[in-house]
Parts: C-alpha cells; sequence; structure tokens
C-alpha cells in the first residue's frame, strides 16, 4: 500500500516536471502587456523605459525638439537636440561610407500616435495592430528619442534588406543608438521585430546593450 502511494506520488511529481520544462516560456496567467500600467514620473530621462506596461501623459511634450537636417530625414522630423546631433553625425558618417540612412519617422505627439493605432486596428485588425503599433502614451516616438530609418532601397519596411541595415547593426551603438525590437525579443518589448526603429540612450548604454544583446527592458532590469 505506502509504496502504491510512494509510485504515485512519484508519478505525478514527474509528470509536474515534465510539464513546467515544456511550459516555462508560455505565460499561463494572460499576458502581463497593458496591465498594471505605470505613469511615468521621469519623462525627460534619456533612458526612460516607454513600453505596454510604462506609459507617458497625454500632455508630455519633450522639450528642446529640433528639426533634423534634411539631408538625412524625410520632410521635417523633429528629435530631442541630443538625438538630433547624434542621429545626424550617424548618418554623415554612414554617408562617407556610402551609405544612406534617412529618418521616416521621429517625434510623434499623443494624438498622432492615437490616430496611428486606430488605423492599424481598422486596417489589419486589433491583434495584428498590438504587435506593431502602441497604444497612445505607450510609443517611445513620443519621447523624441526614437527614429525609424530606411536606406538606400528607399523602404523602411524592407530596410533589413538594405546594405544599411548589416552598418547600423554594426555602428549604431557608436553613435548612442539601440536597436529597439530585436528578433527573438518579443515576448519581453512585446513588439514584433522592427530592423528599422533605433533609440537613442547614449553611447556607454548603448555599447553596453549592443555587447550584452540587451533589450532596455533587460538593461533596466539588471543595471538600471
Ligand atoms: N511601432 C512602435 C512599436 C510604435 O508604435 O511606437
Ligand atoms: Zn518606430
Amino acid at each position: 500500500m505506502k509504496l502504491k502511494i510512494f509510485k504515485g506520488c512519484y508519478y505525478i511529481f514527474l509528470i509536474l516536471l515534465i510539464l513546467l520544462f515544456y511550459t516555462k516560456d508560455i505565460n499561463l496567467f494572460g499576458k502581463r502587456f497593458y496591465k498594471n500600467i505605470k505613469i511615468i514620473q521621469k519623462e525627460e530621462d534619456i533612458l526612460v523605459l516607454v513600453n505596454k506596461n510604462n506609459k507617458l501623459t497625454k500632455s508630455y511634450v519633450p522639450t528642446s525638439l529640433v528639426k533634423i537636417n534634411t539631408k538625412y530625414a524625410h520632410k521635417e522630423k523633429y528629435l530631442r537636440l541630443e538625438a538630433k546631433e547624434a542621429f545626424e553625425r550617424l548618418s554623415k558618417n554612414a554617408y562617407k561610407n556610402g551609405m544612406k540612412i534617412i529618418a521616416v519617422s521621429t517625434y510623434r505627439s499623443f494624438d498622432y500616435q492615437e490616430n496611428l493605432f486606430k488605423g492599424y486596428v481598422k486596417d489589419f485588425g486589433k491583434k495584428y495592430a498590438l504587435q506593431c503599433s502602441a497604444k497612445p502614451g505607450h510609443s517611445e516616438h513620443q519621447t523624441g528619442l526614437a527614429v525609424d530609418v530606411m536606406g538606400s532601397n528607399g523602404d523602411y519596411n524592407l530596410f533589413e534588406e538594405a546594405k544599411e541595415f548589416s552598418w547600423m547593426r554594426e555602428n549604431a551603438h557608436k553613435y548612442g543608438f539601440i536597436l529597439r525590437y530585436p528578433k527573438g525579443k518579443e515576448k519581453i518589448t512585446g513588439f514584433k521585430y522592427e530592423p528599422w526603429h533605433y533609440r537613442y540612450v547614449g553611447v556607454y548604454p548603448a555599447t553596453i546593450m549592443y555587447q550584452e544583446n540587451l533589450t532596455l527592458e533587460e538593461w533596466k532590469e539588471k543595471y538600471g
């Protein structure tokens, strides 16, 4: 009898172990994205974390938004001064190396993002929209520190195929930029892979994130 109970417990334990192994990457309790949202206090911090759980207020507009030299931007595009200067340096040096890196989307207001998100929902459905567009207040484009770029193939959607993409992967951190939504980190960032979206964080943090293959979320957890 005792042996039967022991065997029963042993098998239950074994099954639990197997279940744990196969479900360790599955969020069993529903997605944590857009839950327990915190309102960001230090909006002006260069290392500010804006994501599905950290929200900027509707009224937040960054100070020192400045226009990017139109040589490096499609039409009039604005970034915060520090990010703008770094982006222009990056584009200028890329240009010297035969590369063309152009800003196609930079600062976006809360209202602009709201319409953009609604447009994605209307055109592609909510499930897809949630994977590739942030709800208003949750886009780091509102910080004036994010930039979507296109290369010499002229389409940001195809940036990964442009020669500029590999240059960016090797050099962006030297100017303080990180690839913000990398492949394989979707469960952490909450967004699909975006080869075109770069975020200014400053040279030193960007270099650490690049060398250690960390997202901003992971960097904050480890060093923040
Ligand atoms: N596409 C990025 C996630 C944004 O909407 O900010
Ligand atoms: Zn973007």
